[in-house]
């Protein structure tokens, strides 16, 4: 698969099965995800492998699609905003390379926001307001959700003088 069929192909991925990824294989992707771009080198993201209790204690109502692994990463905070959001972007490449890993090897992600709540916060043990919170679902896919067609990029793009 090439990268731009590996970019246009990925789907956030409602529902698994229940096949588990094997340790060496996810370890891989997320290594691979590493390689995403960081100011200053300060690879800001964290991650939190989800056990059984944490994972029932955070009571996802579609429970990440019965994905057999489920990560956290977590994004480094900041009270200054521009370190903030400069942790947020690198940590959201980080997020995609490993999306896009895990896609181009017959896998599939299911990326949720539910960690930002107070509640998942503190079950999580992440106690940093300032830092963001993103929890994925990680499993082959049961099945592949349709494309959401995009808006064409020339109304997205603009030439200046
Ligand atoms: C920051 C962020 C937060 C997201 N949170 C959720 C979420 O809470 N629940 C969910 O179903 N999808 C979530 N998604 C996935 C989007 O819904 C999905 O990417 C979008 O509908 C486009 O579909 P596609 O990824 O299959 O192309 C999130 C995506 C991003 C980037």
């Amino acid at each position: 698969m090439d990268t731009i069929e590996a970019i246009v192909g990925r789907r956030n991925i409602k529902q698994f099965k229940s096949e588990p990824i094997a340790e060496a294989t996810w370890k891989k992707w997320l290594e691979a995800a590493s390689y995403a771009p960081n100011h200053r080198m300060n690879q800001p993201w964290e991650i939190l492998v989800i056990g059984e209790e944490t994972r029932a204690k955070l009571n996802h109502r579609p429970n990440f699609g019965d994905a057999p692994l489920v990560l956290a990463i977590v994004s480094q905070g900041s009270e200054k905003p521009v370190e903030r959001d400069e942790n947020l972007v690198a940590t959201s490449a980080f997020i995609q390379n490993f999306c896009l890993a895990a896609h181009a090897e017959g896998a599939g992600t299911r990326w949720t926001s539910i960690g930002n709540t107070p509640n998942a916060r503190e079950i999580l043990g992440v106690s940093d307001e300032t830092a963001t919170i993103w929890v994925l679902g990680v499993g082959y896919p049961l099945e592949v959700p349709e494309v959401k067609e995009r808006a064409p990029i020339e109304t997205k793009t603009r030439q200046l003088s």
